[in-house]
């Protein structure tokens, strides 16, 4: 059985659900402080806690035969991590810490990590190799490099075998599964969510940057292609013990030109006013996925922006209210 932490979530939903497709055992682990319950993948065993709770945590691995862990409970928005870094190392390095023991004492030492591109800060080359210096501009970036360092100690130190997936912009939804955060940060929905509702303009945040036409960019991947690399992972975790792999399309798009791919996908004219920049955003953010394609097998299907975009929006379509119905 697969355990994956914080598998109610956005991401963390679409993982269990391609694990299931695949014949794996899941069990989701969620605090359901951002994740929801009807995200949680039909087939899914649910428990709800916090990996902080290190007496649950021993429990649920006491009480079911888990092999491997996927773990993705974290605090994740750039900007939260600029005003409240306390919550994100709380949450993603201390609590993390806390799982990793329950592992140990448990003698699970397999594990599938949710890292990050904010790990490289605002790169000096594009695209971003893996071998890239990394020196974020966000503590939530730090968080997840810090966290990244542990794993490699704890490799050498206790035999836990790891793979790191950094993802860039997870976007778009499965047929079931889709993107619901509150408040929502990101840019995709947002820009969706104008579309339906023209009163309220998407707001684009800075068009000073050193970019083609001054809003920032960002290399957008389907949440469905960054399920199957964990799939893929977890295949072969033994192998590829210790490496770190960036999920990315290669493909760097403006907030500019997405609000012109979700006008095209939605026929809406998408009302759109400019704010400052966000703080911890940097200006550009593409992969080279070159590594994960060769030693993982990873090919993605939906690399195409607009079908990302057309997948959130069809998600959208059919959950205005997210899963809140
Ligand atoms: N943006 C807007 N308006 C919005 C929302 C976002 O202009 O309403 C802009 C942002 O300022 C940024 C871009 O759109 O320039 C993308 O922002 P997102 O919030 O969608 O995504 P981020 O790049 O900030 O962060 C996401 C994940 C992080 C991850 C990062 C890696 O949330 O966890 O991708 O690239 F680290």
């Amino acid at each position: 059985m697969i355990l994956i932490t914080g598998g109610a979530g956005y991401i963390g939903s679409i993982v269990g659900e391609e694990l299931l497709k695949d014949g794996y055992e899941v069990l989701v682990l969620d605090n359901l402080q951002q994740g929801h319950r009807d995200a949680v993948p039909a087939g899914a065993e649910f428990v709800l806690a916090d990996i902080g709770d290190s007496k649950v945590m021993e429990d649920v691995f006491r009480r079911f035969r888990i092999e491997a862990v996927v773990h993705m409970a974290a605090d994740s928005i750039v900007h939260v991590s600029m005003t409240d870094p306390r919550k994100h190392f709380q949450n993603n390095v201390v609590a993390g810490l806390d799982l990793l023991d329950a592992m140990l004492t448990s003698s699970v030492r397999k594990l599938v990590f949710s890292s990050s591109a904010a790990v490289y800060g605002d790169p000096k080359t594009t695209p971003i190799e893996e071998e890239h210096p990394k020196v974020p501009t966000n503590a939530y970036g730090e968080s997840k490099l810090f966290y990244e360092g542990v794993l490699k100690w704890y490799r050498g130190a206790y035999g836990l075998d790891f793979v790191a997936l950094r993802y860039f912009n997870a976007a778009g939804a499965s047929q079931r599964l889709g993107e619901d955060h509150h408040p929502e940060t990101h840019l995709i929905p947002n820009v969706l969510r104008a579309a339906l509702d023209k009163s309220s303009p998407v707001t684009v945040f800075g068009t000073d940057y050193p970019t083609r036409d001054g809003s920032c960019v960002r290399d957008y991947v389907h949440v469905v292609d960054i399920a199957r690399a964990h799939v893929l992972a977890l295949e072969r975790l033994t192998e590829l013990s210790g490496h770190v792999y960036n999920l990315g399309n290669g493909e760097g798009y403006t907030n500019m030109e997405v609000v012109g791919t979700a006008r095209k996908v939605t026929g809406v004219n998408i009302p759109t006013k400019i704010g400052p920049r966000r703080p911890g955003d940097p200006p550009t953010l593409v992969a080279s996925s070159m590594l994960a394609q060769q030693e993982l097998g990873w090919k993605p299907q939906y690399p195409e922006l607009e079908s990302i975009v057309r997948s959130s929006w069809q998600w959208m379509k059919e959950h205005p209210h997210g899963y809140n119905r």
